[in-house]
């Protein structure tokens, strides 16, 4: 089994671990113990979120592992309470106390918000905290690309874009817009939670093609088109399972395949849903 994960660079210099731990819905007690349990099956990157409300359990999780914390990524995000200039130190103050941790490796913004229109104030916040060594690298979760072009428009550009992604939503507009400015795109629910993907019969002969599990081909399709996933899993079995994806990959045709299964599997609409 090879579990070592490829990072990115990003812009600010950071390097993002290829897959990830999710950890929404888990709760304080479940999330300190699938942190804990992870490290020691090669997880360096952690993803979790104020709304979550276990950022503590993270920070438990990582000291109870003993992780160096320079050998860890945690990635976490603010509500809108705190889409301001001031309110994102505030934010990242009070996440940086629950974790534990001097600072985060990647702040988001988890919800575009856009009738409240102050993300781009936001982002000017983040911008300022990460100047102050508070936050490595800067970027936005669930943002479309009218949303993007704004932050653009404004002289500012995410270093990631986390969406919720997977072969039956391949989000392809808003990767090439992500794509066209340099951003990073990382999937949530990568697996497709709430569908039948993982018994999607291309997968199944894909799995048995490769010797691999249906989740390991979804996962290895998002290595191979350079998107960053963080499955969540609180079972530990499932958890070794997800990071075993660097001992194989997809030939072109298969990944094409896959591209192909675009369907109308809902998504969460962030024009009109967000926190
Ligand atoms: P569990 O925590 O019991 O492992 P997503 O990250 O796409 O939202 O998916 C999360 C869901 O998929 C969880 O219900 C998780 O359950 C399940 N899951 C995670 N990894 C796998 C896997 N390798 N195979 C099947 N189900 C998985």
């Amino acid at each position: 089994m090879n579990t070592s994960v490829p990072a990115l660079p990003l812009p600010s210099g950071a390097l993002i671990p290829q897959v990830g731990l999710g950890t929404w819905p888990l709760d304080d007690d479940e999330a300190a113990r699938a942190v804990d349990t992870a490290v020691g099956l090669g997880y360096r990157h952690f993803d979790t979120a104020e709304n979550y409300r276990n950022e503590k359990g993270v920070g438990v999780g990582l000291r109870r592992s003993g992780l160096d914390r320079g050998q860890a990524f945690i990635t976490t995000k603010f509500n809108k309470e705190w889409h301001s200039f001031d309110g994102v130190r505030r934010a990242v103050e009070a996440s940086t106390q629950r974790l534990g941790t001097e600072y985060v490796d990647l702040l988001l913004i988890h919800w575009p918000n856009p009738d409240l229109d102050r993300y781009v104030e936001a982002f000017r916040g983040m911008r300022a905290v990460q100047d102050d060594g508070l936050v490595r690298a800067v970027g936005v979760s669930n943002f479309k690309p009218a949303h993007l072009k704004k932050l653009a428009d404004a002289g500012l550009v995410p270093e990631v874009n986390q969406i919720q992604l997977d072969p039956y939503r391949p989000r392809r507009d808003v990767r090439e817009a992500n794509a066209g400015l340099g951003i990073l795109t990382e999937a949530w629910s990568p697996l497709g939670k709430g569908t039948r993907l993982l018994a999607e019969p291309l997968l199944l002969t894909l799995a048995a093609k490769y010797g691999k599990t249906p989740a390991q081909v979804v996962l290895r399709w998002d290595i191979q088109s350079g998107i960053v996933a963080i499955p969540k899993s609180a079972n530990p079995q499932r958890m070794a399972e997800n990071l075993d994806i660097f001992d194989f990959e997809l030939d072109a045709r298969d990944l094409s395949s896959l591209d192909g299964l675009e369907n109308d599997a809902a998504v969460s609409d962030s024009d009109t849903f967000g926190h």
